[in-house]
Parts: C-alpha cells; sequence; structure tokens
C-alpha cells in the first residue's frame, strides 16, 4: 500500500519550538537552522515514506529538509511541504536545499534543472542550491561500485566554473538565496573561491565521529564557508554499494557509547549532538518518528561537557564512507583519487 502523505499539518505537543534551535550565520546574514533532515532513502525507503516524514518532522520542529534531484523523490517532498504551508509555517520559517545532479553541468542544464526542482517542491525559490559533486560523471542509480560512466572526466576548473557561473545567474534571477558546493577539497575550494563572483555560502561534506575532516573543517569555517555534515551517523544503513571491509562503525565506539548511557539516548544521538556542537550543521536521515525527534531534541538539551568533547575529538579514523568509486575516470584508478590526497587536483 502507498504510504499516504498526511493531508494536514498539525504542531506536536512533544516537539522542540523551532525557534529554540540554533542556527547558523551564513556570509549573506541569513541564518541556517543548525539540524536538517536529509531525504535520501538509501534504496531502503520508498518516496512516499519520505514525504511522510518530512511532515512529521515539520510536526515535531524541523524547518531545514536537505532535499536533491537524484533522490527521485523531490515531488512526493513538494506535496508535504505544501501541507506544512498550508498548516500555517510560512515559507521564510524554512529552509531547503536542493543540489544539481552530475549530468546537468552544461550551461544549458543548469537553469532548467533548477527550474524543474523548484517545481516539484512547488517553491518560488531554494535557500540553497549546491553542485552535488564536482564531477560531470554520471551513473544510473543503484550501479555497482565497479560502473564507470564511459565519458566520465577528471575535475576541470574551466568547466565547473562554466556551471557555477549559471549558478551565480541563479542567484541573480531570484531562484536561489543561495549557492554552495558538495564533496570538494581544499584544491578545488581554493580554485572556487579565487574566481567566484558569487561566493558559496555552504559546503557539504561528509562528517561524523570517526570521519572529522578537521582540515576542510577549518578551511570552511575561515572561509565563511558553512560546513553542512551528511551521514552524520555514519549512515548505518548506507546501500552494500557504499561498504568496504574496513569501514568503521561510529555508533559503536566506546568513547559515544560511553556518553550515550550516560544521557540514555542512542549513540545515534551523540553523533548529532556532537556534530551541532563543533559547530557543523548535520543533516541525519530518518523516517522513524522517535529517531528523528530525538535526534532535535538533543539540539536543545544540555550541551556535551568538555572533556566528551576532546573525547570525541580523538576517536577520528579518517574513515571515509561514501567514497564516490562510481565517479572515478580511469580504469583500475584507487577511490582516493577523487579526493585530491596529496593536496593537489588529481590530474587527469
Ligand atoms: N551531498 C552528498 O553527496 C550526500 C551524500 C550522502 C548523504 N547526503 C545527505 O545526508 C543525509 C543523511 O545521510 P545518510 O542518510 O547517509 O546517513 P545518516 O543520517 O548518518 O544515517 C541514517 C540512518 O541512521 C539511523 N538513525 C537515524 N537517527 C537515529 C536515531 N536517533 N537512533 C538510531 N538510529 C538512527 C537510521 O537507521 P534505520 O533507518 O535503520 O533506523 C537512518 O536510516 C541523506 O539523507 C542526504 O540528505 C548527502
Amino acid at each position: 500500500m502507498r504510504d499516504q502523505i498526511p493531508g494536514s499539518f498539525a504542531t506536536a505537543s512533544d516537539g522542540v519550538n523551532p525557534s529554540q534551535v540554533p542556527t547558523r550565520t551564513l556570509y549573506t546574514g541569513a541564518k541556517i537552522p543548525a539540524i536538517g533532515l536529509g531525504t535520501f532513502g538509501s534504496d531502503r525507503f520508498s518516496g512516499e515514506a519520505i514525504a511522510q516524514a518530512v511532515v512529521g518532522a515539520a510536526e515535531v520542529g524541523y524547518r531545514h529538509f536537505d532535499c536533491a534531484a537524484v533522490y527521485g523523490n523531490e515531488q512526493l517532498i513538494g506535496e508535504s511541504i505544501q501541507v506544512i504551508m498550508q498548516g500555517g509555517i510560512r515559507r521564510e520559517e524554512l529552509w531547503i536545499t536542493s543540489k544539481l545532479w552530475n549530468d546537468k553541468h552544461a550551461e544549458q542544464d543548469v537553469i532548467p534543472a533548477c527550474m524543474q526542482s523548484l517545481e516539484d517542491h512547488g517553491l518560488d525559490y531554494l535557500d540553497l542550491y549546491l553542485i552535488h559533486w564536482p564531477f560531470p560523471n554520471y551513473h544510473a542509480p543503484g550501479v555497482d561500485v565497479t560502473s564507470r560512466d564511459a565519458n566520465a572526466q577528471p575535475y576541470i576548473h574551466e568547466n565547473y566554473m562554466k556551471t557555477w557561473r549559471q549558478m551565480e545567474k541563479l542567484v541573480e534571477m531570484g531562484l536561489v538565496r543561495h549557492i554552495g558546493t558538495s564533496n570538494m577539497t581544499i584544491p578545488k575550494l581554493k580554485l572556487l573561491l579565487r574566481d567566484a563572483r558569487i561566493r558559496p555560502a555552504c559546503n557539504q561534506m561528509e562528517l561524523h565521529p570517526h570521519f572529522q575532516q578537521p582540515e576542510l573543517f577549518n578551511f570552511c569555517i575561515e572561509h565563511e564557508l558553512v560546513p553542512i555534515g551528511f551521514s552524520p551517523i555514519g549512515s548505518p544503513n548506507r546501500p552494500q554499494r557504499d561498504r568496504s571491509h574496513d569501514d568503521t562503525a561510529a555508533i559503536e565506539d566506546p568513547v559515544i557509547a560511553k556518553i550515550a548511557k550516560r544521557l540514555g539516548v542512542h549513540p545515534a544521538v551523540v553523533c548529532v549532538k556532537w556534530a551541532i556542537q563543533r559547530g557543523q550543521v548535520p543533516i541525519p536521515f530518518s523516517v522513524k518518528r522517535e529517531q528523528y525527534l530525538a535526534n532535535l531534541r538533543c539540539a536543545v538539551t544540555e550541551p556535551l561537557t568538555d572533556d566528551e568533547m576532546r573525547d570525541i575529538a580523538r576517536i577520528d579514523r579518517n574513515c571515509r564512507l561514501i567514497k564516490g568509486q562510481v565517479f572515478l575516470w580511469k580504469e583500475g584508478q584507487p577511490w582516493e583519487d577523487l579526493w585530491d590526497p596529496t593536496g593537489e587536483i588529481t590530474p587527469a
């Protein structure tokens, strides 16, 4: 049976007052809620179930939703957004992010792709529009990690800037309030910051206690780029294609487990709480009410102690989970090439 998107919206009595949820200030002065709901179902949940969770999450106090065209559910989420707004939540109280997929980097495709996301959401502007990956390399949904795009390319800054100029146009057209990046590295961001007319406001990056990316995190803070942390719980149920034998799990870490025990919460909640307190914006995914409510609630409860924050800083394992193998451009290439491990952009 199709999961039903609720027809009406009602503020939950056990929810969190959205005005108490912390915010981060972007360089424009706009404020982004310090936690959002992820909407990528990892092939496990239907678009309807996710759209239903969007209404439920708004009812318990979420105002920030992280979406993307490639998640294939923006139209359904759009129905939820309409329900939420008809329920009395004003557009300016919401923060809606979407992302440009890799097959829409060509100059003529960027504006139509954004307009499609707007139409699907039933909105006349997005708060944030990100280039999802810095490569125009396409792969069909759900393919194996060994799959490659026959036309795959390395990062070509000149081409990325052509895409960026269209992103800038979206701001000038009033269709998008902020533009940003995702899955970038320091050398790529340096070039973009040098050449952008409209600077990126946020960088979305994998961030959890076992993958803290301190250098990139600090670079973002220094350059007024708000870091948005994806897979903040370590994506425990990510698809098989995103699993490797040496991956570690933050929620199984004894340091996280000990803090969870003290607080009487699931270790996942400790990961989210740490993320907010460190200064990134986590976007945990869940369609389960008790989970997404617990994740939001921890944003407004007593902070972790300084010792706990220090202990978590020490458990970084540099364990990247979303390696991006399908975006590689050469046979037999190590996935690390996507992430510029030498500090220079990996050449063709
Ligand atoms: N920019 C990018 O390239 C990129 C890449 C990946 C993700 N993202 C974004 O980031 C979002 C989040 O990442 P993610 O979905 O990979 O992983 P995640 O948020 O780290 O993990 C989500 C899973 O954690 C479990 N969970 C959530 N809250 C919990 C709680 N309170 N207690 C216990 N378990 C809990 C749930 O598992 P169960 O469902 O099994 O209960 C849920 O499916 C995505 O939805 C998407 O919006 C962006």
